[in-house]
């Protein structure tokens, strides 16, 4: 297939690449240079300390950052840009739209609206912002409330339901915008460790279906047990990567080894 700029998209073609993105909040300088690839049907780990710049990644590479300088590459299709530097910004509303609504992220509060059921939730934004059909989407918000094991509480409120049931509720509204990838940003933190099991045996099961995802955790248990590639950044940039088994069995960087072992208790 060819895109309208000349790019052809094979099945290798990654959902998103990420290729030497610079960003900066004024004078400090996030991210300095940052390459992620993240293929179809993998799930790529971001680790590091707080302050790395994870979280920032995610929300450049779905454009609800801007960025400086280095490309957003998804499915094949580049950012189309307008203007540089400091007033860099995306140059084509519907290609950010596109990007934004084929890239979910589930965050770690949740944010599910307080005044709409379970369901309503998990319907708001393929009904209002997709324009899909209510009743096909409802069925579909169905499905993956029982996916996700909360099939039973469509129908009540939030703040009805305990946190790793909130997040698997979110985990649901992601999937039913049939996105391409998910991007979680520490989607187990705000649990309880009991909790948090519930959410990464969700997370588990989506990774073993084939979803593509980018995933920022503190879990380095989960991280080594769903992740393709596991990517350490340090101060804005990566500092070492690759497939968990060796990044966690054989850390070569000195940062990395101290990282792991104030991290694994
Ligand atoms: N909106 C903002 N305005 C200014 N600075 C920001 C903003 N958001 C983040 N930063 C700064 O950017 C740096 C990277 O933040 P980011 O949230 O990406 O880190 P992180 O790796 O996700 O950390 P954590 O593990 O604590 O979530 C930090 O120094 C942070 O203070
Ligand atoms: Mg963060």
């Amino acid at each position: 297939m060819e895109l309208q700029n000349g790019t052809s998209v094979t099945d290798q073609t990654p959902v998103i690449e990420i290729r030497d993105l610079h960003k900066a909040y004024g004078q400090l300088e996030v991210l300095k240079g940052v390459d992620i690839t993240a293929p179809a049907g993998h799930v790529v780990s971001l680790i590091g300390s707080s302050g790395s710049g994870k979280s920032t990644l995610l929300r450049c590479a779905n454009l609800l950052e801007d960025s400086q300088q280095g490309d957003v590459i998804f499915c094949g299709e580049p950012v189309a840009w307008k203007g540089e530097g400091a007033n860099r910004r995306p140059g084509d509303h519907a290609q950010m739209i596109r990007i934004r609504t084929n890239l979910s992220m589930v965050f770690q509060q949740f944010n599910l609206w307080a005044h709409m059921t379970i369901l309503q939730n998990v319907m708001e934004a393929p009904v209002t912002v997709l324009k899909r059909e209510k009743a096909e989407v409802e069925a579909a918000a169905r499905k993956y409330l029982d996916k996700v094991g909360i099939g039973d509480k469509c129908d009540v409120y939030p703040a009805q339901l305990s946190g790793g049931q909130q997040q698997r509720a979110a985990i649901a509204r992601a999937l039913c915008m049939e996105p391409k990838a998910l991007l979680f940003d520490e989607p187990t933190s705000a649990l309880d460790p009991e909790l948090e099991q519930e959410v990464v045996k969700v997370i588990k099961d989506l990774a073993a279906e084939g979803r593509t995802m980018i995933i920022v955790t503190h879990d380095m248990r989960m991280a080594h047990d769903v992740s393709d590639h596991v990517v350490f950044l340090h101060q804005g940039k990566i500092e070492e990567q690759g497939p968990p088994g060796e990044l966690f069995g054989n850390p070569k960087t000195e940062r990395l080894r101290g990282f792991l072992s104030a991290t694994v208790s």
